[in-house]
């Protein structure tokens, strides 16, 4: 392929990529599965480490059981939103769509991946920006598959695990000591029906400074 069309094609599938929540039960292929961990694995990495490992769920048992502690009821959530005053219309729509879908689009696709990262206790208390280089890393994992899975016409949902949720899949899937949990991480076909909610629009001239801010 001309190296001009791979440029485009990367370029596309920034572009096209954005968040599923509404899936087909068609399962995803290994092969593929494998390509887009194997794309997450070449992501940049704090400490030359990536101590990275992901467990995989098809058990729709074993998906449910995961996501035991995952909130079904968007009520609550829904009446923050109703008050929260410096959202947008954009950043409100998506929360209306996406709080009653966190555990359907999780389990929907029967591929539930859950990526982990080894982390000091220091994490959460940072002595400066760079304790965070872990999670940092974890994200550019995350965002490469991301791009793999949109690049293979798949589509991905993810949820980040709140209150109790993490502590909760760590023991659940046994994970070793020290490993931390960023998020839910599922990957399928798009049901014909999957909603795409808009992007906030933001001018990008208005978000450049060049040479000082
Ligand atoms: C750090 C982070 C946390 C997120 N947490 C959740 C979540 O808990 N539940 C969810 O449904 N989507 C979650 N998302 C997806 C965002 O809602 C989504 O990326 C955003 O609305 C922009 O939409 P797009 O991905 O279609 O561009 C998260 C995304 C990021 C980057």
């Amino acid at each position: 392929m001309e190296e001009k069309s791979r440029i485009m094609e990367l370029y596309e599938t920034i572009q096209k990529r954005h968040t599923v929540r509404d899936f087909l039960t068609k399962s995803v292929p290994e092969d593929i599965l494998w390509r887009i961990l194997d794309a997450g694995m070449k992501a940049p990495s704090h400490d030359h480490a990536r101590d990275w490992h992901f467990v995989v769920l098809h058990d729709p048992e074993r998906i449910a059981e995961v996501l035991k502690h995952v909130g079904h009821g968007a009520e609550v959530q829904t009446g923050i939103i109703d008050h929260w005053d410096t959202a947008t219309e954009c950043q409100k729509a998506m929360y209306y769509d996406a709080l009653p879908k966190q555990v359907k689009m999780l389990s929907q696709s029967r591929c539930l991946i859950l990526p982990f990262f080894r982390a000091g206790a220091d994490l959460l208390m940072p002595r400066d920006i760079s304790t965070l280089n872990p999670f940092a890393s974890i994200w550019c994992l995350i965002q490469n598959i991301l791009l793999a899975a949109t690049a293979e016409n798949l589509g991905c949902a993810l949820r980040i695990p709140i209150l109790d949720e993490e502590a909760y899949v760590l023991k659940t899937i046994q994970a070793p000591e020290g490993y931390r949990f960023p998020c839910y991480l599922a990957v399928g076909y798009p049901a014909p029906d999957a909603g795409n909610v808009q992007q906030q629009k933001i001018s990008l001239q208005e978000r450049i400074h060049l040479e000082t801010w």
